[in-house]
């Protein structure tokens, strides 16, 4: 059904002989906010995933449709596209917040390494990202990306050439193939509430089987996404916390519920398997209050 769209999106044949081409492995699709980024993903992974398996990776921690918010994380299509809902999350990296300014270190690395993971196991990959091209950080992340994941191609989509900040001085460059796509009229705009919305219902529904853990807090490595948080339970709760294994994985989110200082404990919501070792915690800068109903 998404494949039937695609045709709103690229108008060239030759694109879409180049995204079949099994020499080009890695797709990123960039835009500003509303511009039909994931709708052409969508697009291009009904297309692919007829011949293949494809790996899509969200870089998009705010509105992400695979993981959770605050995380990059990556799933495998196969077939056909269906539905986000219907993609499991393979991995995730937790960044801490909800968008890339003042968070740029976390969101390149988690683009890297779950990409890395992403092609490991796929020979496609199509790699989502958050619509942020605004100057100074929309430009260094975007070209950045670029040059850390190295992709095979670039589709981006514009209404008004306004990624020419950020793709101009690629045009003499044989390497990405850069194609510079208009914004189709159907795309609609989100708005802000609709956004936020949207995150509240993916947090509720990844926290819906959660249950409280008691963690001893001096048994366990402690890191910050950013800046140090005093361990007061003020400053902690309703923090945003990833839960690491021994061999520095992203396991599972929490949220800080309180600090027990009495007998060195914090108390997190988490659906993490009680089963499972940790053995870092990493808190982030976000706080969330899940919605009740
Ligand atoms: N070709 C299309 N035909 C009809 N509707 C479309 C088309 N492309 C996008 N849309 C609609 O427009 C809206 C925005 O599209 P989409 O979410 O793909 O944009 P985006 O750039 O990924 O947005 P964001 O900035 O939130 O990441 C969605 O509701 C989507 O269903
Ligand atoms: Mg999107």
């Amino acid at each position: 059904m998404a494949a039937g769209r695609l045709v709103d999106f690229i108008k060239e044949p030759g694109i879409t002989r180049e995204l079949l081409g099994p020499r080009n492995k890695l797709i990123l699709v960039i835009g500003g906010p509303d511009t039909g980024k994931t709708t052409l993903i969508e697009c291009i992974a009904d297309l692919l995933a007829e011949h293949q398996e494809v790996g899509v990776v969200d870089l998009d921690m705010g509105q992400s449709h695979i993981g959770m918010p605050t995380t990059i994380a990556w799933g495998k299509i196969k077939g056909v596209f269906k539905d986000w809902s219907d993609i499991r999350t393979e991995d995730f990296y937790f960044t801490g917040t909800l968008s890339p300014p003042g968070n740029l270190v976390p969101a390149l690395v988690g683009a890297k390494l779950i990409t890395e993971k992403a092609l490991f196991f796929c020979q496609k990959v199509i790699v989502d990202t958050t619509g942020l091209i605004a100057e100074p950080a929309g430009r260094v992340l975007k070209q950045y990306k670029i040059d850390i994941l190295s992709p095979d191609i670039i589709l981006a989509l514009e209404r008004a050439k306004e990624l020419g900040h950020i793709l101009d001085s690629y045009t003499l460059q044989k390497f990405p193939l850069v194609y510079r796509l208009s914004v189709p009229m159907q795309v609609e705009l989100k708005s802000i509430a609709g956004r936020a919305q949207y995150r509240a219902l993916r947090f509720k529904s990844y926290f819906t089987n959660a249950r409280t853990h008691e963690v001893s807090y001096e048994d366990m490595g402690i890191r910050f996404t950013r800046e140090p948080i005093q361990f007061s339970t003020s400053e902690l709760k309703d923090t945003v916390v990833s839960f690491r294994d021994v061999r520095n994985r992203d396991l599972a989110l929490g949220i800080v519920e309180g600090l027990n200082v009495r007998h060195k404990k914090l108390v997190i919501l988490s659906p993490i398997n009680p089963d499972v070792k940790f053995s870092t915690l990493l808190f982030g800068m976000t706080k969330i209050t899940l919605q009740k109903n």
